[in-house]
């Protein structure tokens, strides 16, 4: 019975690599000139044309906002000792209220605690450069011209979906008056583990978050990228691979939890693959799958504790401490005010491997989707390349990089990947964009949108 529960999240290696096909078509239609205002799969120009060199230097700020925390950063960069250096941080809670108010409300606050940092660590008189990391999915015009396509995870602020966000944080630092900053550059937190690790491994050219979200970014060639002008040379896509599945193509591999899961969200019918994958949503589907178990009781002699009954109290950081030991499990059920038996707890351990495996996988799949497509653009037998990769789940959980990492061998044969974790890539990671972002070289920008028809013909290159 309990293998009726288990088995609609256990994924076989073909379905893993039916995932994988149809992400490489919606890599394809995200990049499309045309095709992509329909892309469920966004794949963003960032602006970024080149991972580090090594000769970057000076000092920065950096803004951080999407992940865990919100920070704000005074970052280095030394050329001479190729050392990123934090120098200061500082962490500025967001209350949930703040998260689900006004933007005006939000950049305020953000440029009260800049300020602040400012002050308290002598730099208001300087004009410093800036990197904000913004963790959500952005058009980006230019490198400081950044407009939010929508908020996901736990954010939820009027008033800046369609906005450009420098703008608003300028806007708000202007409110206040009392003090100024240098050149900004917007980074999505993919592109600052990229960077960062980048500087350390100049063969990084991926960068992957499992955190409260999920995404990557990759080098892409430009001549791939329809909507920017020029034939050389490459630039980083944020692939926004979280909204993958929002046209239905995943439908049949979701099971019941994560519709439910996805109907509860505050962004409903958004970011599918995301909901399947990240730490923001993975104990939410747990303790989905453990309620109806013990409806039909086949846990906890049927009897479900009011802590396992509300939504979002099984967090996900439970997943990583069960996983980790008995000891653990029997301990977190005893505090969620269960009566369970050793059966239960093993049980719940089986539940919770299988959900975390599951995402574990298909993070893999997409991966390999990505690695495989450098690869082919590049006309390589054999690819060696480098994946800078952040985020709690990913850091946190016992087994998650091992079973990504086995799972990606298999479905990307012929590259030879090598996994880094990366150093603060939202702090130094956004001081390392700032700083390539001001070798001159960098200046490009989006093609005007023209209303042609759709002719998705261009898109549909590369025959494998
Ligand atoms: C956002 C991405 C971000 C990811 C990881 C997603 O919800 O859309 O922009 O990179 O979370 O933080």
């Amino acid at each position: 019975l309990t293998v009726s529960f288990i088995s609609p999240f256990q994924l076989s290696p073909e379905t893993l690599q039916e995932v994988s096909a149809r992400l490489r078509k919606d890599l394809l239609r995200g990049l499309g000139k045309h095709s992509h205002h329909k892309a469920p799969v966004k794949m963003l120009p960032t602006f970024v044309r080149a991972t580090p060199d090594g000769t970057e230097k000076g000092d920065f700020l950096a803004l951080d906002l999407g992940g865990t925390n919100f920070r704000v950063l005074h970052v280095r960069v030394e050329e001479e000792a190729q050392k990123v250096l934090k120098m200061d941080s500082q962490i500025c809670a967001i209350p949930q209220e703040m998260m689900l108010g006004t933007g005006e409300q939000l950049f305020d606050h953000i440029a009260t605690c800049l300020g602040d940092f400012l002050e308290s660590h002598n730099l208001k008189g300087q004009t410093l450069p800036l990197g904000f990391t913004f963790s959500f999915p952005c058009e980006q015009l230019e490198i400081d011209k950044s407009i939010l396509i929508r908020w996901t995870k736990g954010f939820n602020c009027s008033g800046v979906e369609g906005k450009d966000v420098v703008q608003l944080l300028k806007e708000a630092i202007h409110r206040r008056g009392d003090y100024h900053i240098g050149s900004v550059a917007m980074v999505n937190d993919t592109v600052g583990t990229m960077m960062s690790c980048g500087y350390k491994d100049q063969s990084c050219e991926i960068g992957m978050i499992i955190g409260t979200g999920t995404n990557a970014c990759y080098m892409e060639e430009i001549k791939n990228v329809k909507r920017i002008e020029g034939e050389d040379g490459r630039m980083c896509i944020n692939t926004e691979w979280g909204g993958f599945g929002d046209d239905g193509c995943l439908d049949d591999i979701l099971t019941e939890f994560d519709v439910e899961v996805d109907k509860t969200s505050i962004n409903p019918g958004v970011h599918i693959f995301e909901k399947m994958i990240s730490g923001m949503y993975l104990g939410e589907i747990v303790r989905l799958v453990l309620v109806k178990m013990t409806k039909d009781k086949l846990l906890f002699k049927g009897q479900i504790s009011e802590a396992l009954g509300t939504r979002g109290l099984f967090e996900t950081k439970f997943i990583s401490e069960i996983e980790d030991g008995l000891e653990n499990a029997k301990k977190i059920l005893t505090e969620l005010g269960l009566d369970w038996s050793l059966v239960d707890a093993s049980v719940v351990r089986l539940v919770c491997d299988t959900i975390s495996s599951r995402s574990a996988y298909l993070c893999a799949a997409a991966l390999a989707t990505l690695v495989n497509r450098i690869r082919n653009n590049r006309k390589l037998g054999h690819l060696k390349t480098t994946v800078g990769v952040d985020g709690t789940v990913y850091r946190k959980h016992p087994t998650f990089s091992s079973k990504l990492q086995k799972a990606v061998r298999l479905l990307a044969p012929q590259c030879d990947i090598t996994f880094l974790v990366s150093e603060d890539g939202s702090g130094k990671g956004a001081a390392m964009v700032t700083a390539v972002a001001q070798r001159p070289a960098h200046q490009s920008r989006l093609l005007e949108e023209s209303d042609g028809e759709d002719n998705e013909e261009e898109e549909e290159e590369e025959g494998q």
